[in-house]
């Protein structure tokens, strides 16, 4: 099953609004799925786009819910995020929140141990690799 859809091209309005002019890829580990993101979108906007899901709560940067490893890459916070949910040490420590994260180039991520990526829209296959 091809996980992935074409891509939107990025709108005059969403290019003014400062949003990043690269897009770069998610790799999730460990379901080993791999998405496109937009320039300017979230790692679980991107998910959600994919018509996957996570595991997610304010997808403000407020509660921690989504907290993932970043193994891979670099990710930026163009919204802000509470200090209290991320700290600098946290984010030392390899700790990214993927509902305020916005890849810098490709990235791989490990879900936390109580979260799973989920396909809402049919059966995920977790060697799968859905490039866009
Ligand atoms: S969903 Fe609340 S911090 Fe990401």
């Amino acid at each position: 099953m091809e996980a992935d859809r074409p891509d939107p091209v990025c709108s005059t309005v969403d290019c003014a609004a400062g949003r990043s002019s690269s897009r770069g890829a998610v790799r999730i580990l460990s379901a080993g799925v791999r998405l496109t993101v937009l320039p300017g979108e979230s790692i679980v906007d991107a998910v959600r786009r994919h018509g996957y899901r996570t595991r997610y709560s304010c997808r403000r940067g407020g509660c921690g819910v989504c907290k993932a490893d970043l193994v891979e890459g670099h990710v930026h916070y163009r919204l802000p995020i509470a200090e209290s949910v991320l700290s600098e040490a946290d984010r030392d420590g390899g700790k990214c929140l993927p509902c305020r994260a916005e890849p810098v180039g490709d990235v791989v991520i490990r879900l936390s141990g109580r979260d799973q990526l989920r396909h809402i829209l049919g059966t995920v296959h977790p060697a799968s690799d859905a490039t866009g």
